[in-house]
């Protein structure tokens, strides 16, 4: 019996994937490596000290999907795999919707025909919009601003309407927040293709001498120093919450969603300080125009995830801006 770990040489599921070996869970791992190497699953297997079954397979062909289940007896799914840049996927809103929404309607139609009824999903806060209030809670209302949230909405949507048809699903929605950091060995973290989209990675290619400055996206919005305000939370913490949600997937059945966020906002000067002060490192900086899509203020309440799995993020800002540093030293040249 094993967790089918999608995406899982990926930054989130790689760091989820050593976790659960370490836990003495039993995994197979699917990927199809566009936004990953090969030798993440060294990685994996090094600082979890346990093996596991590898495929290298597209959600999109669904034969090799098939085959997978057919060659493992796969108990439940932890669903990382999908593309997830925001701005890249208003460029390429075909893509995303086929790559994300395609690939999941083939899992969970191979999961049904072998009757695997539990699945963990991947989602995002960016489903819920720009909120009229923060802290968030679940039961916000939900819309979407990208049609890279737009896939997660809808994939929330169709593991619903999965349930709907069949009370003996069990469907677990994580809803991540601003994950930063890495593994406290630096052997793996957050290496995206190409000049970084995200904060923390874009710092870190700036204190790396990789890039010169740091373009902060505005600096008049409405919070306490101008710049955006986001709930940054330790990869580690998030990967830990994944454990806590299969355990609730075990025992019950229906659809459940649960934020995965600190509960604490933080600015991007907050964060240029924090990094600056945690590594003793000088970040320069410069304020630009506003992102396109941006929004002011975006942070969990975490409350949910504490009382009904739990859980709770333990790592702090200095941890997540030293782990996340210490990696992009070890790894990136
Ligand atoms: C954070 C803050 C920017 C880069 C994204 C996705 C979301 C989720 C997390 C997957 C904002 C500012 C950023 C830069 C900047 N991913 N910024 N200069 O946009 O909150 O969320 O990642 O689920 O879906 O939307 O993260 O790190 O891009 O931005 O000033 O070079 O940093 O304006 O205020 P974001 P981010």
């Amino acid at each position: 019996m094993a967790i089918l770990v999608t995406g899982g040489t990926g930054y989130i599921g790689s760091h989820t994937s050593i976790e659960l070996l370490k836990r003495g869970e039993r995994i197979v791992v699917l990927d199809n490596l566009s936004n990953s190497k090969i030798e993440m699953c060294d990685s994996i297997k090094k600082l979890s000290g346990k093996d596991f079954k590898f495929y290298q397979v597209d959600l999109l062909d669904k034969p090799e999907v098939e085959r997978v289940f057919k060659e493992n007896k796969i108990e439940e799914v932890i669903h990382f795999a999908g593309l997830k840049a925001v701005g890249e996927s208003c460029e390429k809103p075909i893509e995303y919707y086929h790559n994300n929404i395609t690939g999941t309607l083939n899992l969970v139609d191979v999961m049904r025909k072998n009757g695997c009824k539990k699945i963990v999903f991947s989602s995002s806060a960016t489903v819920y919009g720009d909120p009229k209030t923060v802290p968030i809670k679940e039961d916000f209302p939900l819309s979407t601003t990208n049609p890279y949230g737009s896939t997660k909405l809808m994939i929330e949507r169709i593991l619903t309407d999965v349930y709907k048809s069949d009370n003996e699903w069990s469907v677990i929605l994580l809803r991540y927040f601003n994950p930063i950091g890495a593994h406290e060995s630096g052997e793996i973290g957050e290496n995206p293709n190409g000049i970084p989209n995200n904060l923390m990675p874009y710092i870190n290619y700036v204190a790396a001498g990789k890039l010169d400055h740091l373009n902060v996206f505005g600096n008049d919005y409405d919070t306490h120093d101008g710049t955006g305000v986001r709930d940054y939370i330790h990869v580690v913490d998030l990967a830990l919450g994944h454990l806590k949600a299969i355990d609730k997937a075990r025992k019950i059945t229906g659809v459940e969603a649960y934020n995965l966020g600190t509960g604490t906002g933080y600015s991007v000067l907050d964060i240029v300080k924090a990094f600056e002060k945690a590594n003793d490192i000088k970040i320069k900086y410069e304020i630009t125009n506003r992102r396109p899509g941006d929004i002011a203020v975006c942070f969990a309440d975490p409350t949910k995830a504490k009382e009904e799995l739990g859980w709770e993020a333990t790592r702090d800002l200095e941890q997540m801006c030293k782990d996340s540093w210490k990696y992009t030293k070890n790894n990136i040249k």
